[in-house]
């Protein structure tokens, strides 16, 4: 079923998709690069990955996973995931982080100042690194979990929720640009 597939792809990535949007309110003070230049003149990361958008950001996404678990029991019909083990609420979480973290860096690299598009890395970079690192520590789960339709949906919604809360976002005056 579509709707089902759909669903599950949004209830076991949620805890990807809530750490960027966290680190952009909660996200200031020291970068995490320090200001740390590379040989080629670039920050290593720039100042829009700090230490506390990421603390803050991870620490939501596992929030929301354990929120999830709790919840799993009442949604009408159950969700067709199996709840998030510890492991896969890290690594989902965190690993939304560190894929925006080394888009960033990649940008840097290719001489894309902070706030520059990266088409396609914006909005696929964080999934992919979740999903990695999930498919590492949790694989069990994610094998159970990933179908080929659930990865399918994921990777045809993800762009298009990113785009669009990213807009949002910035029409509320939260963000600097509308990526
Ligand atoms: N943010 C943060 N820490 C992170 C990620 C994001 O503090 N690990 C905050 C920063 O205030 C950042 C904002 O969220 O400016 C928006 O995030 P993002 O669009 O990823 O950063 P940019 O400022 O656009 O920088 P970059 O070009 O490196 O992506
Ligand atoms: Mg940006």
């Amino acid at each position: 079923m579509v709707v089902e597939t759909v669903v599950v792809a949004i209830w076991v990535m949620l805890p990807a998709y809530i750490p960027n949007n966290v680190a952009v309110l909660a996200g200031g003070g020291r970068p995490i690069d320090n200001g740390m230049t590379l040989d080629d003149g670039k920050r290593l990361l720039g100042d829009g990955k700090t230490w506390r958008g990421t603390a803050f950001g991870t620490a939501a996404g596992v929030a929301v996973a354990l929120a999830l678990n709790q919840l799993h029991p009442f949604v009408s019909g159950g969700v067709a995931a199996d709840p998030f083990p510890i492991a896969a609420a890290v690594s989902l979480a965190f690993g939304a982080m560190l894929g925006d973290i080394l888009a960033s860096f990649l940008k840097r690299r290719t001489g894309r100042e902070r706030g520059a598009v990266f088409p396609g890395v914006d909005q696929l970079d964080f999934v992919v690194v979740s999903l990695v690192l999930t498919a590492v520590v949790a694989t069990g789960w994610f094998l159970e979990t990933f179908t080929l339709g659930v990865l399918v949906a994921v990777f045809v919604l993800t762009p298009v929720l990113h785009v669009s809360t990213n807009a949002i976002a910035y029409a509320l005056g939260l963000k600097d640009e509308p990526w």
